[in-house]
């Protein structure tokens, strides 16, 4: 089984769940690839930030993200920080170029979920997320959320998708495993739907 991870960060934040994840989808069983979606911001906006320059530096070696990911995956976990209560402007872009693969079915019977980081509390993860949600209706996908169907989720606290508020600092060990946590079930609906496709 595929799984993508496939994640947009600026300064580190949604890179750290986009880790978790991986790892939860490792640990269940998944062959994993974790993707972050190329930088498309001015040069002189990112030096005018050293958090945001420090974490381009940081992630070099992290493959960029491509239709190919796609196309290989039974299921695709999308991470975004909230940007004005939408997804990021990169990973939008990247999404914008998938006609071509939504057009062959390429996008179809997939199972997606979605995580994200805001500043504050009620700064707009859930609509950044219910956002990216359109975007998985569009492609015919299976939408899998969390729910509050794990003990961690009682504690995490959103059964959208993992998120988390940078301004309470960075992701706590309780927010890591519901990421993990989030991709363990990606990866279990994946095992039952291959499994009642091939009965
Ligand atoms: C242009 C812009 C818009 C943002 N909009 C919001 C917002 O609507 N609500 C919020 O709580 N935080 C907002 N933030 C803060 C980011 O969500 C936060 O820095 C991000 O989650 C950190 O993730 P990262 O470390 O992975 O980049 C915004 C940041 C930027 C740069």
């Amino acid at each position: 089984m595929n799984v993508a991870v496939i994640y947009y960060s600026a300064t580190g934040t949604v890179h750290a769940l986009a880790q978790a994840a991986a790892e939860g989808a490792e640990k269940a069983g998944a062959h994993v690839r974790l993707r972050k979606i190329a930088e498309t911001a001015p040069p002189e906006a990112i030096s005018a930030n050293p958090a945001w320059a420090q974490h381009l530096l940081d992630t070099a070696d992290v493959a960029e993200a491509g239709h190919d990911d796609l196309a290989w995956a039974d299921a695709v976990l999308f991470g975004t920080p909230t940007r004005f209560g939408n997804p990021a402007g990169q990973l939008r872009q990247f999404i914008d170029t998938t006609g071509p693969l939504w057009y062959q079915g390429k996008l179809a019977d997939k199972v997606y979920s979605a995580f994200t980081a805001s500043s504050t509390a009620h700064g707009g993860q859930e609509s950044t997320l219910l956002a990216l949600g359109n975007t998985f209706y569009h492609w015919g996908g299976i939408i899998v959320p969390p729910g509050y169907t794990d003990p961690v989720q009682f504690q995490s606290g959103n059964p959208y998708g993992t998120s988390h508020v940078t301004g309470d600092g960075p992701p706590s060990e309780v927010t890591l495993q519901a990421a993990r946590y989030q991709a363990r079930r990606v990866v279990d609906t994946v095992a039952a739907l291959k499994a009642g496709r091939a009965a």
